[in-house]
């Protein structure tokens, strides 16, 4: 696939972003189909014959080889991950138009990849890593930033997007809290090329997500997500009445009796700051399965619409928005 050229002919320049337990090849073929590209953790599928079935599944959908529509794959590439080269060799036979690495060094799969004409992008949250990335030759470079689902980043894009386009001429996407068409926009505006969404497409109709995570999503605003690395190790941002469910404290009891008035001004602000508090042993309620994840753009998602509307409802923001400024 042509570096760039395939982001003109999209209707929007989105990634629908990969996601544990919520993605699946019928979000992919729809995000696709919508005028997007969508993309899937390998890891949500079980076992490797259930990843052939639905790298099936999607490539019958979207097509094959240069006629393809672009659709993507996120792969972990750590000896951490057990079945990393059986889902590569996976990888290489469907030739997804678009692979996404999350964690080591992607160089092996940059390799591979691009014998076949297929993009890599990796994720990454500080410069550094970056730097590591483009030494290898990744096509595109995904700036996981503030408030993103999942494991997050602690860079603003103000910050990043302009310390990464110093160095790399290559495709930008940009992660965190986009789930509105103004925000795209204004990614664009910062100087990058695509925007990468998760949360907002745990509220569609194609998600895996059950119809209480989709609820929580819709109630929650950016001061009721936490972030903590209690959860997994590693900073993700969780929305607190899932933490709260599962008997976690957020530990913002103290501010209560004596100082409700002052509380009720700041707490918005310090809350992002909180440290979770408890004891991972002890929980039973079971990470992204119980326990949910989302990012800070929950304030602006307010239905569950399908991707095709979801996807005409982001274009209209995006076209008004433009509007308003330009
Ligand atoms: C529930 C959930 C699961 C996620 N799982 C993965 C994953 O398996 N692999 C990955 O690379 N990123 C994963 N992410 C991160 C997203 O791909 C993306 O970086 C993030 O959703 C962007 O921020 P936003 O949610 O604020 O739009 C996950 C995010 C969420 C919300």
């Amino acid at each position: 696939m042509e570096n760039k050229n395939f982001i003109k002919k999209l209707r929007l320049p989105i990634i629908q972003s990969p996601m544990f337990i919520v993605s699946n090849a019928r979000l992919v073929i729809a995000s696709s189909k919508a005028g997007i590209v969508g993309s899937f953790p390998t890891a949500n599928c079980r076992t490797l014959e259930a990843l052939d079935e639905s790298f099936s599944e999607i490539t019958a959908a979207l097509g094959t080889g240069k006629d393809a529509l672009p659709w993507s794959v996120n792969i972990i590439v750590s000896k951490m991950y057990a079945r990393s080269n059986d889902d590569l060799d996976l990888i290489l036979k469907y030739k997804p138009p678009i692979v996404i690495t999350s964690l080591g060094n992607p160089k092996e799969v940059v390799e591979k990849v691009h014998e076949y004409g297929g993009l890599v992008f990796s994720d990454v949250i500080n410069l550094y890593h970056s730097k590591k990335a483009i030494s290898v030759g990744v096509d595109g470079l995904i700036l996981i930033c503030n408030g993103a689902g999942g494991h997050t980043g602690d860079l603003s894009p103000f910050a990043f997007v302009s310390e990464v386009r110093e160095i790399f001429d290559g495709i930008i996407i940009v992660g965190g809290s986009i789930s509105s068409g103004d925000s795209i926009l204004a990614i664009q505006a910062l100087g990058a090329d695509m925007a990468y969404m998760g949360t907002r497409f745990i509220a569609t109709q194609e998600s895996d997500a059950t119809d209480e995570y989709k609820e929580m999503i819709l109630n929650a605003t950016a001061s009721e997500i936490v972030k903590s690395n209690k959860i997994t190790g590693v900073n993700g941002n969780w929305l607190e009445q899932s933490l709260k469910n599962a008997g976690i404290s957020t530990k913002d009891g103290g501010f209560k009796k004596t100082l409700s008035d002052l509380k009720r001004m700041i707490m918005p602000l310090i809350k992002q700051k909180l440290k979770v508090d408890f004891d991972i042993s002890k929980v039973t309620a079971k990470r992204w399965r119980d326990i949910f994840s989302a990012g800070q753009g929950v304030g602006s998602i307010s239905n569950v619409p399908s991707v095709e509307d979801l996807v005409i409802e982001l274009e209209q923001q995006h076209t008004k928005s433009k509007s308003r400024i330009l």
